[in-house]
C-alpha cells in the first residue's frame, strides 16, 4: 500500500508577506516612495509592557476622596525669569498650522487652556487665533524658520528649539502643494501650491557650542524671560540630553519613534529612531550624571494615550509628557462618524493617514475651507479638555494607589516589566523577579 502525504496548504513567505508584496507592487507601479502622516504602525516595546505594583504591606496607599495628589509642574526653572506653571503634566506637542487647519489649532489652544496646560506652535509660525486662545503658548524655532520673527518670539511664553522629531530624527518636514493655501504661503514665504520640504538642520549652527551662542541670542531678544526648550528625536538620548544641557536648555523634550508627524516617508517613520520606552532612562541618567535631574525638566512624547502612560513616563523620571496624535483624536481625527468618506478615500476610520493630501473629512489635517469648517473649535476644545482631565484623573488614581501625594513622586520602584525587552529598556525588574537585564545579575 503506498502512502500519500496529505495535501499541505499553500505557504506564504513570512519575509515576503502580503504587506511587503503590496508595497513592492505599489513602488513598481508608481516609482514614488510612500508618504504618510502619523507614527510607526509596527508594534514596538511600549508603556503597555510595564505594570505598576501598587501599595501593599510595605507601602501605604492614599485615600482618593480625602488625600490630595498634586499634578502641577513648573517648567524652565534653570535660567528663565518666568518659568511656566502648568496645572497638569500633559502638554500639547508642536503641530504646525499648515499641517493642521486654523480651527484645529484654535481647538488645541482652547482645550489646553481649559485644562491648565500649554500648547505649542509648529513648523509654520504662530497664528493669531492660536495665540489668542492659548494661555500658555510655546513657540517652535525650527530649521525651516518658517514664519519666524522676533515679535512672535516675544509673544510666546516659552521657546522650543527643534533639533529633531521622533518620527523622523535627522529629517525635515514635508508639506505638499495641496495644503499650501494663500495664508500658509504667506506665513511661510513660499509659493502657493508647490510641494515643500523643510530643512533638516538649522542654517546657522552645527553643534552644541554654536547652539549655546544661539540660545544666548534668543534669551537676549526675550529679556531672559522665556524658558528655552530643546526638542530631540529618540536617537542617542544620553548624549543628546547631555549636549542639550551643555548648550543651555531649561527643558529637554524627547520624542520617541511612535511620535506622530504630519507627513514624511513611511520608511523613515518605521525604520529610524527608538521607542520612547528605550529613551527615558538614558536621558534621566544624563541629567542625573550632570546633577541636573529636576533642575532641567524633561518632557517626553511618542505614543502617549492614557493616564497610565503618563504615570509610567513620570515614574521613569520625566517631569511632563506631550501629546500630538491623541490630542488630534480627542478633537475628532479619524472619527467613525466620517466612515463613509474615509471609505471613498480608500481607507477606514482609525487608519486614515494621508494627512499630506489635505482631504481630511474631519477638517483637521486640511486647508480646504469647506472641510476645515466642519470642525467646531469650541466643541473640539471642550472635548480635548475632557480628555486631558480623564488622563490626569487616571494618573492620580495610580499615584495614590502607589502611596504618592504628587505625580512626581512616582518612581521606578513602583514598576515592573512584562517582557525582558521592556525590563532592559525601562531598567526595572522583570515581573516576578528581581532581575533588571543589563543592570543586575540574574
Ligand atoms: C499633524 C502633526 C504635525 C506635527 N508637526 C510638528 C511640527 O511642526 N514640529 C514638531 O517639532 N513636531 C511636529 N509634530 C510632532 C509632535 O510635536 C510630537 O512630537 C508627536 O506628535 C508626539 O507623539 P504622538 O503623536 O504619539 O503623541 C507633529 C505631529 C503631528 C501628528
Amino acid at each position: 500500500m503506498s502512502y500519500r502525504n496529505p495535501p499541505t496548504p499553500p505557504r506564504k513567505s513570512a519575509t515576503f508577506d502580503d504587506a511587503s508584496l503590496a508595497e513592492i507592487r505599489r513602488a513598481a507601479e508608481t516609482g514614488i516612495y510612500d508618504i504618510r502622516g502619523g507614527g510607526t504602525k509596527r508594534k514596538v516595546p511600549h508603556f503597555d509592557d510595564l505594570l505598576f505594583l501598587g501599595a501593599s504591606m510595605s507601602r501605604y496607599p492614599l485615600e482618593g476622596y480625602r488625600e490630595r495628589c498634586d499634578t502641577s509642574v513648573t517648567l524652565g526653572t534653570r535660567f528663565a525669569r518666568k518659568p511656566i506653571q502648568l496645572k497638569i503634566p500633559v502638554t500639547i506637542a508642536g503641530m504646525s498650522f499648515g499641517a493642521l487647519s486654523g480651527n484645529a489649532k484654535e481647538a488645541l489652544g482652547r482645550g489646553a487652556t481649559l485644562a491648565g496646560t500649554s500648547t505649542t506652535t509648529g513648523d509654520g509660525g504662530m497664528t493669531d487665533e492660536e495665540r489668542g486662545h492659548s494661555d500658555t503658548l510655546v513657540y517652535q524655532y525650527l530649521p525651516s524658520r518658517y514664519g519666524m520673527n522676533p515679535r512672535d518670539l516675544r509673544r510666546a511664553d516659552a521657546i522650543e528649539i527643534v533639533i529633531g522629531q521622533g518620527a523622523k530624527p535627522g529629517g525635515g518636514g514635508m508639506l505638499l502643494g495641496q495644503k499650501i493655501s494663500d495664508r500658509v504661503a504667506e506665513m511661510r514665504t513660499l509659493p502657493k501650491g508647490i510641494d515643500q520640504r523643510s530643512a533638516c538642520r538649522h542654517p546657522d549652527w552645527t553643534g552644541p557650542d554654536d547652539l549655546e551662542i544661539k540660545i544666548l541670542e534668543l534669551r537676549e531678544i526675550t529679556d531672559w524671560e522665556k524658558p528655552i526648550y530643546i526638542k530631540v528625536g529618540g536617537a542617542r538620548p544620553y548624549y543628546d540630553t547631555a549636549l542639550a544641557v551643555k548648550a543651555g536648555a531649561d527643558v529637554v523634550v524627547l520624542d520617541g519613534m511612535q511620535g506622530g508627524t504630519a507627513a514624511t516617508q513611511d520608511v523613515f517613520i518605521e525604520h529610524v529612531g527608538q521607542p520612547i520606552l528605550a529613551c527615558i532612562r538614558p536621558a534621566v541618567q544624563a541629567l542625573q550624571d550632570l546633577g541636573m535631574h529636576r533642575k532641567v525638566q524633561l518632557i517626553v512624547s511618542g505614543g502617549i494615550r492614557t493616564g497610565a502612560d503618563v504615570a509610567k513616563a513620570l515614574a521613569l523620571g520625566a517631569d511632563a509628557v506631550a501629546i500630538g496624535t491623541a490630542a488630534l483624536v480627542a478633537i475628532g481625527d479619524n472619527d467613525p462618524q466620517w466612515e463613509a468618506e474615509y471609505n471613498k478615500l480608500g481607507t477606514t476610520a482609525g487608519a486614515y493617514d494621508d494627512w499630506h493630501e489635505g482631504m481630511d473629512p474631519a477638517g483637521i489635517t486640511t486647508q480646504d475651507p469647506e472641510l476645515a469648517a466642519r470642525l467646531d473649535p469650541v466643541r473640539a476644545g471642550r472635548r480635548l479638555a475632557n480628555y486631558l482631565k480623564v488622563m490626569t484623573l487616571e494618573a492620580q488614581t495610580i499615584a495614590r494607589a502607589c502611596g504618592h501625594n504628587h505625580l512626581h513622586n512616582l518612581e521606578p520602584e513602583d514598576i515592573c516589566a512584562l517582557t525582558i525587552e521592556a525590563a532592559a529598556m525601562a531598567r526595572v525588574p522583570l515581573a516576578g523577579t528581581a532581575w533588571i537585564p543589563g543592570q543586575t545579575a540574574f
